[in-house]
């Protein structure tokens, strides 16, 4: 779990905070301990006949062929140092990835660079994933380009999320807090800023989060209305969405970038880039390049009045 700043760097296996990521972690832990076990005895074995049998001025050194009982040992020694390690593997894999046997409780849609989730309830958010705790989820995996990979460590295993073809895993929060994951299978130039925030609450606050998010964006104020029309007139809409305002809709139509609808929520910018805070916003509009080399958001020429409007009303999205 992540607590105070920096928390887009923590990303540890090895902090499990759910039966699954813990089940993974002891696979580890045991798989380490077993061969770590084996290098120490081979090599031992290695250092004690190296120095034992050595060359000695003066005695001849003996051939031994063929020895019955040392030939089994080291037979079936490493038939059960395998086999234990094969129970132990299938029950790590029993307990972290079962067989999915009911509809996704969140769809998730790698685009680059950045993830679109998706509810069954017609919620719909990006990079900041809000989970409930103590319920083992199925999240369907999918892409809209090429090939990513989902992975929060401290709550499940990894997966592809590859084109065309769908993939499920489960995923669990045991406590409330901030899990972060990250796309772990490159995909372009900006594979490294494609981060995830996984946000557990209890059920209830769960419950209302996603209530909210159903729920159109706070109307402009009059300071931030100038923005609200910049934002139907200019580029904007076209690849993004703002409950009440517009955008491209459809619970599966295409969706180009992320649904600005709560923006103003999120802790970040830019899948991760960025800290969502008024200055950093206005220099993500006024040159998304030069913040996000490569990203697909385009330099929509802004003036300096433009983007403060787009700001006062995108900061205002709640
Ligand atoms: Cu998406 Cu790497």
């Amino acid at each position: 779990m992540v607590t105070g700043g920096g928390f887009l760097t923590a990303l540890s296996p090895f902090t499990p905070h759910s039966p699954q990521a813990a089940a993974i972690e002891s696979l580890f832990i045991a798989a380490l301990a077993i061969c770590g076990a084996v290098f120490v005895l081979v090599a031992a074995l290695i250092v004690v006949v190296a120095v034992r049998f050595r060359a000695r001025a003066g005695v001849d050194p003996v051939q031994v062929e063929g020895n019955s009982r040392l030939e089994v040992a080291w037979t079936i020694a490493p038939v059960l140092v395998l086999a234990a390690l094969l129970v132990l593997t299938t029950r790590a894999m029993d307990a972290s990835d079962p067989p999915v046997d009911r509809a996704p409780d969140v769809t998730i849609i790698g685009h680059q660079w950045w993830w679109e989730a998706r509810y069954p309830s017609g919620a719909v958010t990006a990079n900041e994933i809000h989970i409930p705790t103590g319920k083992a989820l199925v999240f369907r995996l999918e892409s809209a380009d090429v090939t990513h990979d989902f992975w929060v460590p401290e709550l499940g295993r990894k997966m592809d999320a590859t084109p065309g073809h769908p993939t499920t895993i489960w995923l669990e929060a045991d406590d409330a807090g901030t899990y972060v994951g990250t796309c772990a299978e490159y995909c372009g130039v900006q594979h490294a800023w494609m981060r995830i925030v996984v946000v557990a609450d209890p059920p209830e606050k769960f419950a209302a989060w996603e209530r909210h998010q159903l729920e159109p964006a706070a109307r402009p104020s009059a300071a931030a209305s100038d923005g609200a029309t910049l934002f139907r007139t200019m580029a904007c809409i076209g690849c993004h969405r703002i409950g009440g305002a517009g955008g491209p809709s459809g619970a599966d139509g295409p969706r180009f970038a992320p649904d600005l609808t709560h923006l103003a929520e999120r802790a970040t910018l830019g899948a991760g880039i960025l800290a969502n805070t008024p200055k950093n916003l206005a220099s993500w509009l006024k040159d998304p390049q030069s913040v996000k080399t490569g990203c697909h958001m385009p330099n929509t020429q802004l003036t300096e009045a433009q983007t403060a409007s787009l700001v006062a009303y995108f900061e205002a999205l709640r």
